[in-house]
């Protein structure tokens, strides 16, 4: 008992810790990301009971400018937030009286199926977040049966990633301004056995305001470890290896039209996807140009300030798409209701960033696995609440 009662007073400590201005990391942290969830601090992964208890150990394990790079969007971060509201407009209507005491929970893309339908969205250098950074959440999204997305950008190399797994990651594609290196990149990845190409086209330009003024105030935090300059940067990651970049300025290339995808068509037998269509006619000029599926995303509020949540988006893409080409949405995901709500919206797998970020910054591997399994528990209890026994049993019927 007195066990007991010393571990909770330790813990309302450390709560008073984490939310007291005076001491803590949170305080200096310079996210657009608070939480609005109340989160208990927590000693280790299976002690978490959501995945934003996640987000308060990563607020006060990373860097200061770690942190920043995670939670960040642009402007002041009003996507972000749009995100996240963008959920609290959609009601539900449930079912009763529907024996779900067995639920399934597996989609099938591209003829692979996998026993979750949440995907581990590519973000870049997760080393930033963890010493073993990609290579953990290859493990734990193999552990789990979910497909993972690589960055273009990533701290380990797609082989060594693909190595990790025991089905290959799909590779996401900056496609840089130069079509030779793009060439390569596509090739490294599809020689890596990588069967699908996600192409990010949301970023022909984006104001990072508080990454910049981070960057800026606190440089000599930085110096440590990065070389400016953006050669610099790109020669330290490893799928740029051994690829004359001499001629690139930027990952993020602004002069991409749908001339680059007939190229890129022609170029690679892989599936190819486009990461951030939001609009029924991009959605058409897709299909039009062989696109294999999309994914409905604004780079989880890092590209432009549009305010929009993608749960908004995705309506107006599913219509135009008619079911002809797979539908992924990323964006705000939170929780298992947010995932219910997207498949009844018409989404064919949902993508989270954030929240497998928190969890391997807070405990690597068993981080992400964590956050996998809380959100597949909340949608599984979701499913039997509404009284659907499989995702395509959710439709538009539940949405009030
Ligand atoms: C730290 C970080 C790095 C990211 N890096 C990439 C990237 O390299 N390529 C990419 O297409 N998207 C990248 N994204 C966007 C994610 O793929 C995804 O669209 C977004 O995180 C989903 O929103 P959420 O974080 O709210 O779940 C990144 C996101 C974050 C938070």
């Amino acid at each position: 008992m007195t066990q007991i009662n010393n571990q909770y007073k330790r813990r309302r400590f450390l709560t008073y810790l984490a939310s007291t201005p005076l001491l803590g990391k949170s305080f200096r942290a310079v996210g657009q990301s608070p939480s609005e969830e109340i989160s208990i601090p927590i000693d280790n992964a299976e002690e978490a009971v959501n995945v934003f208890d996640f987000e308060t150990v990563a607020r006060t394990t990373l860097s200061n400018a770690h942190y920043t790079y995670l939670s960040s969007g642009v402007d002041s971060g009003e996507t972000i937030k749009a995100n996240r509201a963008g959920f609290e407009k959609i009601q539900l209507r449930v079912r009763r009286m529907i024996d779900v005491s067995e639920v399934d929970t597996s989609i099938k893309l591209f003829g692979k199926s996998f026993s979750s339908p949440i995907v581990v969205a590519p973000c870049g250098t997760q080393k930033a977040f963890h010493p073993d950074g990609e290579l953990a959440t290859a493990r734990a999204s193999n552990s789990r049966d979910t497909l993972q997305i690589l960055s273009t950008v990533s701290s380990y190399s797609v082989e060594e990633v693909n190595g990790s797994r025991h089905e290959p990651t799909w590779f996401q594609l900056y496609p840089t301004e130069d079509w030779n290196v793009t060439r390569q990149l596509v090739q490294r990845a599809t020689n890596a056995g990588c069967p699908a190409i996600a192409v990010t086209v949301d970023l022909p330009a984006s104001n990072r305001e508080a990454l910049r003024r981070f960057r800026r105030d606190t440089n000599m935090e930085c110096l440590g470890c990065h070389i400016p300059g953006f050669s610099n940067s790109i020669q330290r990651r490893p799928m740029f290896d051994g690829i004359d970049t001499s001629s690139i300025t930027t990952t993020r290339s602004s002069n991409l039209d749908w001339e680059f995808m007939d190229k890129l068509r022609d170029f690679t037998d892989a599936k190819l996807l486009l990461k951030g269509i939001v609009t029924s006619e991009d959605a058409e000029l897709c299909i039009e140009h062989g696109v294999d599926g999309v994914i409905v995303s604004n780079h989880g509020g890092r590209a432009e300030n549009s305010g929009r949540g993608t749960i908004e988006s995705l309506p107006e893409v599913v219509r135009a798409v008619r079911g002809r080409i797979p539908v992924l949405v990323d964006s705000g995901f939170r929780r298992g209701v947010d995932i219910f709500k997207a498949f009844a919206l018409g989404a064919d797998a949902v993508c989270i960033g954030r929240p497998y970020l928190w969890g391997l910054s807070s405990y690597g591997q068993t981080g992400v696995e964590k956050v996998l399994d809380l959100l597949h528990s909340e949608l599984k209890m979701m499913m039997q609440q509404a009284g659907t026994k499989q995702l395509s049993d959710i439709n538009n019927n539940y949405i009030a």
